[in-house]
């Protein structure tokens, strides 16, 4: 079983309600999102070209990407329309008091 490495990202204070906003960490572009009270997190990265998903359009669960809006579900990456076929990571989230924490172990 992986053992899980927690790195802590951001605050809950940066991550407005309903909004996604983009973190770099260890070398990784990743994405958090706050919908419903609560955070998830994905690679930044379109899996379908160069664009970052934190420059999309938040709807509920769903990220669309703006370059051919192609959408994801924030919570497990799935990647939902045309033109985007592969998901896309993600990752672990806990809170400690204030604080984002995400799982970046492989
Ligand atoms: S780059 Fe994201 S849908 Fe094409």
């Amino acid at each position: 079983m992986r053992e899980a490495s927690w790195v802590r990202i951001a605050t809950l204070a940066e991550l407005p309600e309903d909004d996604v906003l983009a973190v770099g960490v260890d070398g990784l572009e990743v994405a958090l999102y706050q919908v419903a009270g609560e955070v998830f997190a994905t690679d930044n990265r379109c899996t379908h070209g160069d664009a970052r998903l934190s420059d999309g359009f938040l709807m509920d669960y769903c990220i669309e990407c703006p370059l051919h809006q192609g959408q994801f579900d924030v919570r497990t990456g799935e990647a939902l329309c045309a033109p985007v076929t592969m998901p896309i990571r993600t990752y672990g989230v806990r809170m400690d008091g204030g604080d984002i924490l995400i799982d970046i172990s492989i």
